[in-house]
């Protein structure tokens, strides 16, 4: 199957942005990466060109927001044009403006919309079509009521891919950020839907944070998504092509990464790009080692001032001890 999912980094709104994923994409070629949520609306009514992305990223999903089965249909043919390698259509997102569009989790409890929008997708591009969802919403939060709306989605539509947010969204009440970390996750859940839908691939995500944990997961299931600590303490990544993926291959130093950014980050400064809007994305590469703080803290205070170039970084990397090698 291509693109993989064995290892995929999640979708998250205004943090993995292309030049997130350029940088991501520095320390791991084969993982799958996903865009932010963007709405049809945004791509169809939008000024701006909400499909933008560098070659660099590949392979790389295209998540929509969105209800609509002609106007996702409409999007998926673009982004398919346009190159994308998946397109994913949320299902799991709990914000208040979200449910007001009536997309992201609450489609949980409408199976049928959700399987005429893959339907819809489907008919028009020949990328795989997928969906990220949660293991239910509110009170409907059985097996049952798990396994109904993956039977419809997967038989009617013909999806075979599925990513499971081990978690409930609560959609009232709690917000985005306390739903990703309130109701518990239940990971047996996802397991089992594998073992009831052996012939679908089913990926989970929620609260991963090492690549031990990731292999656990893979004795079970198909694929595993990062989140946070894929962003928080990105050096994870770096050695993902070759304990996820078995490539016989160096595992790069974090000061290699970065400096293998200058040539994106000159390029992009001088197309007009802010730094800060590059090496905000970076902050959490030094984790835990010496000078970290120290590096985190220039870029802070300087990334964002009017004029602020590559020196900035340099200066950054500084900070972190040569004798280190890291
Ligand atoms: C800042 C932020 C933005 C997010 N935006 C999206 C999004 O656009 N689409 C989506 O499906 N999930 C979104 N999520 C949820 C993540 O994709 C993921 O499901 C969740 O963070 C749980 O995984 P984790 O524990 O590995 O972080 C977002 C999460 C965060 C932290």
């Amino acid at each position: 199957m291509y693109p993989s999912s064995r290892f995929s980094i999640a979708p998250m709104l205004d943090w993995t942005d292309r030049h997130c994923r350029y940088f991501h994409r520095l320390m791991t070629s084969e993982t799958l990466l996903y865009t932010e949520m963007i709405t049809t609306g945004a791509i169809i009514h939008g000024k701006g060109d909400f499909l933008a992305y560098n070659e660099e990223e590949h392979p790389v999903a295209l998540q929509l927001g969105g209800s609509n089965p002609q106007d996702l249909a409409t999007c998926a043919k673009l982004a398919q044009e346009r190159g994308y390698d998946q397109i994913n259509l949320n299902v799991g997102c709990p914000s208040d403006r979200v449910q007001n569009g009536r997309f992201g989790a609450c489609l949980m409890a409408e199976p049928q919309l959700v399987a005429e929008c893959v339907s819809a997708m489907k008919s028009v591009v020949d990328v795989p079509v997928t969906v990220k969802t949660r293991i239910g919403i509110d009170d409907f939060d059985s097996y049952e009521f798990l396994t109904d709306f993956v039977s419809i989605i997967s038989e009617q539509a013909g999806c075979e891919d599925f990513t499971i947010h081990a978690r409930k969204a609560w959609l009232s009440g709690l917000s985005p950020k306390e739903n990703r970390e309130i109701p518990p996750l239940d990971y047996p859940r996802a397991y089992q839907l594998k073992k009831d839908f052996p012939h679908l691939n089913i990926s989970v995500n929620g609260g991963v944070k090492t690549l031990e944990e990731t292999i656990e997961h893979l004795k079970h299931l198909d694929g595993v998504m990062v989140g946070r600590e894929a962003y928080q303490n990105p050096y994870i990544l770096a050695e993902v092509d070759q304990l996820i993926y078995g490539l016989d291959k160096p595992v790069k130093k974090r000061t290699q990464i970065v400096e293998e950014m200058y040539p994106y980050i000159e390029r992009q400064l001088s197309n007009g790009a802010y730094l800060g809007h590059m090496t905000r994305h970076m902050l959490g590469l030094f984790q835990n080692m010496p000078g970290a703080r120290q590096w985190r803290r220039h870029i802070s205070e300087n990334a964002h001032k009017p004029g602020s170039g590559i020196e900035v970084v340099e200066a950054a990397l500084a900070k972190i001890p040569k004798e280190l090698n890291v």
